[in-house]
């Protein structure tokens, strides 16, 4: 794939990030999901790229999405063919309620190397380079904390461990407390939070519970840029979730996913922020402008890009 290729996404997300900031905080989640994905859409148009779209907005929260099978791009003869696996608005609760953790993001790989994974629910652990190959998804949580502390020779009580708070999680929460591991409960948006296990300067050592599968796969994207590590596994709420992903080829149904079964092959990855979260500021207006932070990301050479832009609405209105 074009190393640019990752530099030109990067475009796509700090408009749909700047669509959705501006509906930040007014309480309308349908408005600030339809504006980041009106956005990226648009933005899509305007790169020379080939791309499918395999995983989308999806079904599970009915907002208007870049639908899975959508082709974006100019896709003229000489753009190259990627998937892509996109959220315009990670965290679109996050962005209407003015919370922490909002971003856009989409990661590419070749065609046909990101699962097109159902939308269902995943059970996911995801930690950063120091700790990976620490990790196993088919043991406690308990059992995890101790490897991870292990391999960044840290004690468990010095692991911050990031949990989305839900019903579902109350078990986990108790578990990870009884290691005596930090918990930071958040509201949303485990994509953000898988990668910023990834950086030290996040102050976030583990990601774990159950959150969107279609979620797990941009975060493996994600996590395999840095040498991060993840695992993942389908959790299906109802028979008709099993039968849709059944559908989709997946046989065996409890199998753990590893990055690189979710993110084959080589992978790029761009989120920027919508509102600030552990590792990216979030959109800041001024005078007939904006700055927006951002990540670019690639498996090939590891090279990580933290992006600050000036957008200047009178040369560039949007
Ligand atoms: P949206 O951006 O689609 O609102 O997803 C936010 C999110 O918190 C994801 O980060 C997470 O994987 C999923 O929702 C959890 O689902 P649920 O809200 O049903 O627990």
């Amino acid at each position: 794939m074009d190393r640019n290729l990752a530099l030109e996404v990067v475009r796509v997300t700090e408009m749909a990030a700047i669509a959705a900031a501006r509906t930040m905080g007014r309480g309308d989640v349908r408005d600030s999901d339809q504006a980041a994905v009106d956005a990226m859409r648009k933005t899509f148009d305007t790169l020379n790229i080939d791309g499918t779209v395999v995983i989308g907005e999806g079904e599970r929260d009915e907002a208007p999405m870049l639908f899975i099978g959508e082709r974006v791009g100019r896709g003229t003869t000489s753009a190259a063919p990627v998937d892509l696996a996109l959220d315009p608005l990670e965290g679109t609760n996050l962005c209407a309620f003015g919370r922490p953790g909002a971003i856009a993001v989409v990661a590419l790989a070749a065609r046909g190397h990101l699962l097109n994974a159902p939308d269902t629910y995943m059970d996911k652990i995801a930690v950063g380079p120091g700790a990976k190959g620490a990790i196993d998804l088919s043991r406690s949580a308990t059992w995890n904390l101790e490897q991870i502390a292990q391999a960044l020779k840290r004690s468990v009580s010095e692991l911050t461990v990031v949990i989305t708070e839900r019903e579902r999680h109350v078990e986990l929460v108790k578990e990870v407390r009884a290691t005596g591991a930090r918990v930071k409960l958040i509201d949303d948006g485990d994509v953000a939070a898988a990668i910023s296990t990834c950086f030290e300067a996040s102050g976030v050592d583990v990601l774990l519970g159950t959150g969107g599968a279609p979620e797990g796969v941009i975060s493996a994207a994600g996590l395999r840029c840095v040498d991060g590590d993840f695992q993942g596994r389908l959790r299906f709420r109802n028979a008709e979730e099993e039968a849709r992903a059944r559908a989709m080829g997946i046989s065996d149904l409890s199998k753990i996913y590893t990055a690189e079964e979710l993110a084959r092959g080589e992978v790029m990855f761009a989120a920027t922020g919508v509102t600030s979260s552990d590792f990216l500021k979030g959109v800041r207006f001024f005078a007939r402008g904006c700055e927006t932070h951002s990540i670019v990301m690639r498996s090939r050479t590891g090279t990580v890009r933290f992006v600050t832009a000036t957008h200047h609405f009178d040369k560039k209105p949007m």
